[in-house]
């Protein structure tokens, strides 16, 4: 689309011409795109933007704003290029090394701490639990969203985080760095829980092998090295090969494929996981498994009632089952 800009520019102008560009290009949510890249622009915020609508914009302002339009008109993310996206509000710096972080993960973080959380009353402790003693690994951790926010939420619990993207483990370890959690969250790059080019697991878990459980968890640990988790989280990738022709073209061309496929169907990575899951789970250990929206019929048959009880589904706010909680027996 030609846009000849003129002379100077007010705030006001700049986002309405944003919005039509980006509605004319059928960019979903474009008032909201135009809205972000203005305020990613202008380094300022919402309440600003909306009070000062006659606020000339400077022509270099202006230039990039239209600029960041032009390429949100041809497919790419807003978050790539304003570089952030906020997930269990706290902003995290996203690249295209990594999935963005979407809103349905929140679930997985909110059964993971109900889940605990429970745990902790059958044991008789307080139910607000500062996670002392545990040992938690999310796999697949992307821009590690959802380890940064557990260790947001549980200041004494310690974590492993695997990918199998260098690039990505590299994104997600600057994030933990920004969150002030990095010292607690030990970054390694694996396939699932079995580091990559080794035959064994131990040298990932060492270093959590080697930190002292306190006595309230000293029953659950003694004899059970080999099963050093108290939870495993994973949002892994669960979307069908055969679905990529019906993706938005801002996910399937921008969005890392290690990210999004699971194999032909989706569900693939699953039977991996939670066998991986139950060999390196305590006893009475968590799993909480973020889903695809047809995912639930093939994984749930894979906890098998010998090795898992509690089993659980929670819906996202679509009502389309999203997370699949389990216990180790
Ligand atoms: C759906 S993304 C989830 C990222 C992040 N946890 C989130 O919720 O936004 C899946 C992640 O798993 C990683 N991944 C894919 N296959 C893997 C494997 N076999 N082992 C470990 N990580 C894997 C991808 O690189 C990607 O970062």
């Amino acid at each position: 689309m030609n846009y000849t800009k003129p002379k100077t520019m007010d705030v006001r102008t700049a986002f309405k011409n944003g919005i039509t560009q980006l509605r004319e290009a059928d960019v979903p949510s474009f008032t909201l795109a135009a809205e972000l890249l203005l305020l990613h622009v202008l380094g300022r915020n919402r309440t600003w933007l909306y009070a000062h609508p006659e606020e000339i914009i400077t022509d270099i302002d202006a230039q990039r704003f239209f600029e960041l339009i032009a390429r949100r008109a041809a497919g790419e993310p807003t978050q790539h290029l304003t570089g952030k996206q906020e997930f269990w509000g706290l902003e995290f710096e996203v690249t295209p090394d990594v999935l963005i972080p979407r809103p349905e993960t929140e679930h997985v973080i909110e059964v993971a701490l109900d889940r605990l959380a429970l745990r902790e009353l059958r044991a008789g402790r307080p139910q607000k639990s500062t996670g002392e003693g545990l040992q938690i690994a999310d796999i697949g951790t992307g821009s590690g969203c959802i380890a940064i926010a557990l260790a947001k939420e549980l200041p004494a619990a310690n974590f492993v985080a695997t990918d199998i993207s260098p690039a990505a483990l590299a994104v997600a370890r600057r994030n933990a760095q920004r969150h002030a959690v990095a010292d607690r969250i030990d970054f390694r790059e694996a396939n699932l829980l079995s580091p990559v080019g080794a035959q064994h697991v131990a040298p990932l878990l060492g270093k959590i092998q080697n930190s002292a459980p306190p006595a309230s968890h000293e029953s659950q640990v003694t004899g059970h090295e080999s099963r050093p988790f108290h939870l495993i989280a994973s949002n892994p990738p669960y979307i069908g090969r055969r679905e990529a022709p019906s993706l938005p073209r801002e996910v399937r061309d921008h969005e890392p494929h290690s990210a999004l496929f699971g194999g032909e169907e989706g569900y693939e990575l699953y039977a991996d996981l939670i066998s991986q899951a139950a060999r390196h789970l305590k006893p009475g250990g968590l799993l909480v498994l973020e889903l695809g929206h047809n995912s639930l019929p093939a994984v749930q048959p894979l906890l098998e009632a010998s090795a898992w009880t509690n089993v659980g589904v929670t819906n996202d706010l679509a009502g389309i089952p999203r997370v699949l909680a389990a216990e180790r027996l």
